[in-house]
């Protein structure tokens, strides 16, 4: 067992490596937790969950809405649960996103935890406090930023996690290597996903590693001012087109870092040969790197989005493999980028 312990705008967040879930039972006694979780892993998993009390809703994001906050809300009510209780999202980004807001508003907020179980939420979406749900097509409108107490990282989860899930996570690794580390992007060039999936101590090397980099950064800026931009690189275009397209998070992230790269060339003269390699890594982890695109809905998506101000949006671009910068850019120089790529 590995716990390292960071401190994030004065909270202190556990995270606790080849864990189980039976780790609980430092955070509080087996009657005091409530898990929530969505009903694939509650299907899945209802005899490890069958020692504590739990709140199932249904999968997928399509559900990542205020009604399921609402319905899980009820429950809690329901079950009469008290601000004493511990509250655990157990799950991949949806559950951890829904699941931290529940927690951060119900009775104004109760201590809660995360168990991810998908790669997704492992190195990226159960970490940082970032919670919330979104409103129509509009990706995560709405939410808080409160920190869990603690991140269990139970790796047993994974034995049933569906190999497009898989790539799924890869994508936000990816984004990672390409935004603060040259030496992971060059080691995840000499693998193939298969070598994650068969080899532990790869994949246990590679999830520590992620997590660090997303708290290091998330440290450095909890509320968003500079660094925490850096982790959108493929995210502004990614977003708009998840929900509209229907596409996986990291497969709509994988395309908006691919936009992303051609548009770095154009603005900051990123080497064309590095947008190939980066192209090249994603499509080695098997994830897309184009779609087509309904340009007029993207730019309406994107005009909505937090990093926008005026005519112009915070975009993520890259200086070199390892290396992000941030650029204000005038919304129509990505219409014109869109249709230049789309046509
Ligand atoms: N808060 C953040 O900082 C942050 C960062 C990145 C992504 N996100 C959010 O995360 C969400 C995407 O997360 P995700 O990709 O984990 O999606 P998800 O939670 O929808 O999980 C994907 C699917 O896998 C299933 N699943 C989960 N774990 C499983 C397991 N171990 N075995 C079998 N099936 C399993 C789920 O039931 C679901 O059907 C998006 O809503 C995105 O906006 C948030």
């Amino acid at each position: 067992l590995t716990t390292y312990s960071y401190n994030i705008s004065n909270q202190k967040v556990d995270c606790i490596f080849d864990a189980t879930i039976n780790q609980l039972e430092n955070y509080a006694p087996a009657n005091a937790v409530v898990i929530i979780t969505d009903h694939h892993i509650a299907a899945l998993y209802s005899q490890q969950l069958s020692a504590y009390r739990v709140i199932t809703f249904v999968a997928g994001e399509s559900n990542k809405t205020q009604s399921t906050v609402d319905q899980i809300i009820q429950q809690l009510i329901l079950m009469e649960i008290d601000r004493e209780a511990l509250i655990v999202g157990v799950g991949g980004g949806v559950v951890t996103d829904i699941v931290g807001f529940v927690a951060s508003i119900y009775k104004r907020g109760l201590r809660f935890g995360f168990i991810p179980t998908t790669i997704l939420a492992m190195v990226d979406a159960a970490i940082g406090g970032k919670n919330g749900v979104n409103v129509g097509l509009y990706k995560n409108m709405v939410g808080t930023i409160v920190q869990p107490s603690f991140i269990l990282f139970d790796y047993t989860f994974l034995q049933t996690l569906p190999e497009a899930e898989w790539r799924n996570g890869f994508a936000e690794i990816i984004k990672h290597a390409c935004i603060r580390d040259a030496e992971m992007f060059s080691n995840l060039q000499q693998h193939q996903l298969i070598d994650y999936i068969k080899d532990a101590k790869l994949l246990t090397d590679i999830i520590q590693k992620n997590v660090a980099i997303k708290l290091e950064i998330v440290a450095q800026d909890t509320l968003e001012k500079k660094e925490r931009l850096f982790l959108n690189f493929g995210h502004t275009v990614g977003h708009a087109i998840e929900n509209s397209a229907q596409l996986k998070h990291g497969y709509a992230v994988a395309i908006g870092m691919a936009f992303a790269c051609q548009l770095s060339e154009k603005i900051i003269d990123f080497n064309p040969n590095e947008t190939a390699k980066v192209i090249q890594l994603l499509k080695q982890y098997q994830l897309p790197t184009t779609a087509d695109l309904d340009v007029d809905m993207i730019i309406n998506l994107v005009q909505a989005d937090k990093k926008r101000t005026g005519k112009e949006i915070r975009f993520v671009l890259l200086s070199a493999i390892g290396d992000a910068s941030i650029q204000a850019i005038p919304i129509e120089t990505i219409r014109a980028q869109l249709i230049e790529i789309s046509s």
